[in-house]
């Protein structure tokens, strides 16, 4: 082959194998999402078809919705988590620009948790300070999805350690928690949506669909900041960092 072309085939090459990368990732998360709706909704046919089959008492019925109602609850969460980072993905949703002040956002968010945390024995510390122009409710929705991760994952009686730090041109925030350690081939993974390290409850799980760290991603992201993990020795850390300035350029306008 001409040695001009050589370059350009080697380009053409890896822009077919990131191709075909995307596309098995879009089908194998198609596939992922129909078997996650799956089961919830035969629980719902089910129960509605045993129900109609013959007169119940009127606390049955409401017995039923109510069991009913939960697992709507869920289906309508993951379908706006779901429409959420759709729309992130095509650049529809605009972060605002506003000061916020981390450290304000993650008292907030320990208070939320507060009784949560206090239920299950795991006591939420803090320290330092950052401001930065953003998305206040966004990130505290991507901040959230982390403390209520931590929370689930920290044996009783430890302790879950939130950091801020603000450097030259950008703002460090890490969540850190004892507890099962997630395996280095799952840490590139934990991100994807609907992706679940435990192995026991990856599909159909009633309560968490694993879509919290990709929508934290997403919205680091919109911000053009960074997210990354690390778990070793029992401790698992999320880091985020965030520039001081500069949402992403395409929606920062
Ligand atoms: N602090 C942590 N310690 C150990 N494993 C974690 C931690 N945070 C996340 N993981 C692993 O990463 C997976 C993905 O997390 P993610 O928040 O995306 O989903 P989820 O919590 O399972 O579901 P959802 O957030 O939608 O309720 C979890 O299922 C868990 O296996
Ligand atoms: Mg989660």
């Amino acid at each position: 082959m001409p040695a001009e072309l050589r370059a350009l085939v080697r380009a053409f090459n890896q822009m077919l194998a990131r191709l075909e990368d995307s596309f098995r990732r879009l089908s194998e998360f198609s596939s992922d999402l129909a078997h996650e709706l799956r089961t919830p909704i035969q629980n719902l046919l089910m129960q509605t078809q045993v129900t109609l089959s013959r007169e119940h008492e009127p606390a049955e019925y409401r017995a039923t919705f109510q069991s009913n109602l939960e697992e709507l609850e869920r289906l309508s969460r993951i379908a706006s988590d779901m429409l959420f980072l759709a729309r992130a993905d095509n650049r529809l949703v605009a972060p605002k620009r506003e000061s916020v002040e981390l450290h304000k956002e993650v008292e907030r968010l320990l208070g939320f948790y507060e009784a949560y945390a206090s239920e299950r024995g795991v006591r939420l510390t803090h320290s330092g300070a950052a401001t930065i122009a953003g998305d206040r409710l966004m990130l505290q929705r991507a901040l959230s999805n982390l403390l209520s991760n931590a929370i689930r994952f920290t044996p009783a009686g430890r302790e879950i350690a939130v950091g801020i730090a603000q450097r030259a041109g950008s703002a460090e925030i890490s969540v850190t928690n004892p507890g099962p350690e997630i395996a280095p081939a799952q840490l590139s993974r934990i991100f994807d949506r609907l992706y679940r390290a435990d192995p026991s409850r990856r599909e159909g799980d009633s309560e968490h669909a694993g879509l919290g760290l990709a929508i934290a991603k997403s919205i680091v992201e919109m911000h053009g900041g960074t997210i990354r993990a690390e778990s070793s020795a029992g401790v698992t850390r999320f880091q985020l960092t965030l520039p001081l300035r500069g949402l992403h350029p395409d929606v920062a306008g």
